[in-house]
């Protein structure tokens, strides 16, 4: 019996038309998953999305709605896995942080000029840091395939066309992006700049008030989580993340998240501590468990690597229990 969800979500790829490049995208994961064979080996592969996906308020794009994510979770992820092994898929959306060159654009003390002096070389200082991140970019560029998104529409055609194809029990699906949840559906969706006048609005294209307020009219985004178990990737290990700012509600979200959508595991994070501590929960288990950085370590490791060697291992177990 098809429940309301199931209709939204069916509902949707007819509404909302394929970005332009997705032909582009299947045919490079296609080729990058035929390239590792991974489907029949005993390789392991993970698709990891980062960054926030963004709402455009108009077709031809002025405004758009925003979510918060830097994509330092993704791109630090994405590094880790590839320590471990695994063949990366990184979804990332444009200009977000990417695995290896992130460690140079995340600072705003330093632009990307401030590394070089005068006549172009690379200040001692950096030279280090610099030889060993391309050093370590070019030892994993064969494992590593790169792929953009902006909107959350970009996001949930590619998060299908790639989940379709990977869904296998070697596959990882780590899904760190912040995907919005509300957007404007594209048959409501304004041509062109939204006026912020009232006489220069189209009879057809009413979004001010009488008293000159914008207003907007956001549909709900389909939970694909639920399609991606069930269907898209229903082999493959799923790992989802929750964000809260209160911390009263992280816990409970997060089990709430295992129940609706049964799958694998969820990583819970807090908007301001996100860079330190993680609650995990795994399905079947009792209680969460946090992992956290200490004081000490700090400076020497990130969380990642520590999220990141604990889903490796649940991996592995999970794989031999289907073996
Ligand atoms: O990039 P950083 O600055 O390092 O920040 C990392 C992060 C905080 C963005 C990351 O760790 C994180 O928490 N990402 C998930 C944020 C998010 O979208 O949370 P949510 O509670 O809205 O969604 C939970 C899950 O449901 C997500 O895994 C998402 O893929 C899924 N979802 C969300 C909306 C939607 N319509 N359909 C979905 O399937």
């Amino acid at each position: 019996m098809s429940t309301a969800g199931d209709l939204l979500e069916n509902k949707y790829f007819f509404v909302n038309p394929k970005p332009e490049y997705l032909d582009d995208l299947i045919s490079k994961t296609q080729d990058f998953v035929n390239e590792q064979n991974n489907i029949t080996t005993d390789d392991k592969l993970v698709l990891v999305t980062s960054g926030g996906t963004s709402v455009p308020l108009e077709d031809n794009t002025v405004r758009f709605i925003d979510n918060i994510s830097a994509g330092t979770r993704g791109a630090s992820s994405a590094e880790q896995f590839l320590f471990k092994g695994y063949k990366v898929i990184f979804l990332h959306r444009q200009f977000s942080l990417q695995p290896f060159n992130r460690h140079f654009n995340k600072s705003i003390n330093t632009s990307f000029l401030d590394y070089f002096d005068t006549n172009g070389e690379i200040k001692p200082k950096y030279k280090e840091e610099i030889l060993k991140m391309k050093k370590l970019s070019e030892t994993y560029k064969d494992n590593l395939l790169i792929l953009p998104f902006t909107t959350v529409n970009d996001y949930l055609w590619s998060l299908r066309s790639i989940a379709v194809l990977l869904n296998s029990r070697n596959c990882i699906f780590y899904l760190a992006a912040a995907v919005s949840d509300f957007y404007v559906p594209y048959d409501k969706l304004p041509k062109h700049k939204i006026q912020s006048r009232a006489e220069f609005q189209k009879e057809s294209e009413k979004h001010l008030d009488d008293t000159g307020k914008l207003v907007l009219d956001l549909d709900p985004v389909p939970k694909f989580l639920r399609k991606l178990v069930q269907t898209w990737a229903n082999r493959s290990m799923i790992i989802s993340f929750k964000l809260e700012t209160d911390p009263e509600l992280l816990i409970a979200k997060a089990k709430q998240a295992l129940e609706n959508y049964n799958h694998q595991l969820v990583i819970g994070n807090l908007l301001h501590s996100r860079n330190r501590e993680v609650m995990i929960l795994a399905e079947n288990s009792e209680k969460e468990h946090w992992l956290r950085l200490s004081e000490k370590n700090e400076e020497s490791t990130c969380i990642e690597e520590l999220i990141v060697d604990e889903i490796t291992k649940t991996h592995d177990f999970w794989m031999q229990s289907w073996k």
